[in-house]
């Protein structure tokens, strides 16, 4: 029975991920540092929780594992610009770090998950391969760009190394994120009719399911090494690219509702067609479009089983938590508030 270390295991991805890694019949040792909560990752007998920091990662996080998927990150642009110096340290040194440290420790596979959002943008008649010049436009980006590019040379006969592009996510997951373009939109036309567009609609976005990308990942665990190993792949397919306006009317549709379309935030500079060819070599391919994530968030919404929480805004959570630190810090004395 394998191990995986799932880094950001309680994260969007992490938490869809992990179950369907215990659903294959791998053990999972889930590190993370629980910003967004413990409890949505589901209690097994084969899951070990960590809570640990990816940038004091040591030897023993990496004792009888097999493989890693190394999801850990300050996971979007406006969290990175706010803040920069966290983002590189995360996303790009501890990552790197945790893939030499994997291979130190005899580790076979490591699964570097980054973003197709290094493309930044592109003429409209370019559609991104792996080998396309990349053109990553903010902290965010140019930090998973430097994360590649510092886990690719590792990769040698012994330590298989894979880096997979994904699309921007859509979907339910049990850590759930509102601020990811579908389900925003999703929430928005739902809860008020009026369905948030960032302007002006004609910026192309590929987009990936949830469980579509979860199961890219342990595919790639199980993929043929040669096939795979010190390579990248761009995860999504065609029929989930979409110019963002278009898509609005497509979720529009699916809410079942009257639904305005409105316009928010400045001009979008980034804008990417992205091709699918080399994953889809392999054998795999998206299953879920978008309507399939609308209408399962539409359901859990209607049930009372989801809500648009503020841990569901990653930023928001993010600034959250500082201003907890802050007013606790202000007011405690010897490390204690009420009690001493
Ligand atoms: N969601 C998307 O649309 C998307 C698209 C492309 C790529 N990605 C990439 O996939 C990965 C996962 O994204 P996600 O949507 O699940 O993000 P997320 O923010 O939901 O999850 C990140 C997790 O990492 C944890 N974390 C953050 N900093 C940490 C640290 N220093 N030490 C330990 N844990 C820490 C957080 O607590 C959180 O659980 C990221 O690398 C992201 O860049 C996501």
């Amino acid at each position: 029975m394998e191990r995986i270390l799932v880094t950001g295991a309680a994260g969007y991805i992490g938490t869809t991920l992990v179950p369907m890694l215990l659903e294959a019949g791998y053990r999972v040792r889930a590190i993370d540092r629980f910003f967004f909560g413990e409890n949505n990752l589901p209690d097994h007998p084969r899951l070990e929780r960590i809570k640990a920091d990816s940038r004091r990662l040591a030897p023993e996080h990496f004792s009888g594992v097999d493989h890693v998927v190394d999801l850990v990150a300050i996971s979007n642009d406006p969290s990175g610009e706010l803040f920069q110096k966290a983002t590189y340290d995360i996303n790009f040194e501890s990552r790197v770090a945790c893939a030499r440290l994997a291979k130190a420790a005899g580790v076979k596979r490591y699964v570097l998950p980054s973003s197709c959002s290094i493309y930044g943008f592109q003429a409209p008649d370019v559609v991104c391969n792996e080998a396309t010049p990349t053109n990553p436009l903010t902290t965010y980006a140019k930090a998973n760009e430097k994360a590649e590019q510092g886990v690719l040379p590792l990769a040698d006969e012994r330590f298989c190394v894979v880096v997979l592009r994904q699309a921007t996510v859509y979907g339910y997951s049990p850590r759930m994120r509102f601020d990811l373009a579908i389900n925003g939109m999703t929430y928005g036309a739902w809860k008020t009719g009026v369905l948030p567009l960032m302007r002006d609609g004609s910026q192309w976005r590929p987009m990936v399911h949830v469980q579509d990308t979860a199961r890219a990942q342990i595919f790639m665990l199980q993929a043929d090494r040669d096939a795979v190993n010190g390579r990248i792949f761009n995860v999504g397919s065609s029929e989930n690219s979409y110019q963002l306006g278009p898509l609005a009317e497509r979720v529009a549709a699916a809410v079942p509702r009257k639904v305005a379309i409105e316009w928010y935030g400045d001009a979008d500079h980034r804008s990417y067609q992205v091709g699918f060819d080399r994953i889809q070599g392999l054998g795999w391919r998206a299953e879920r479009v978008a309507e399939d994530g609308v209408l399962e968030i539409v359901e859990r919404l209607e049930a009372g089983t989801l809500d648009k929480t503020k841990e569901t805004i990653t930023l928001g959570w993010y600034q959250e938590l500082i201003g907890w630190q802050k007013k606790i810090r202000e007011i405690e004395i010897d490390g204690c508030l009420i009690d001493m």
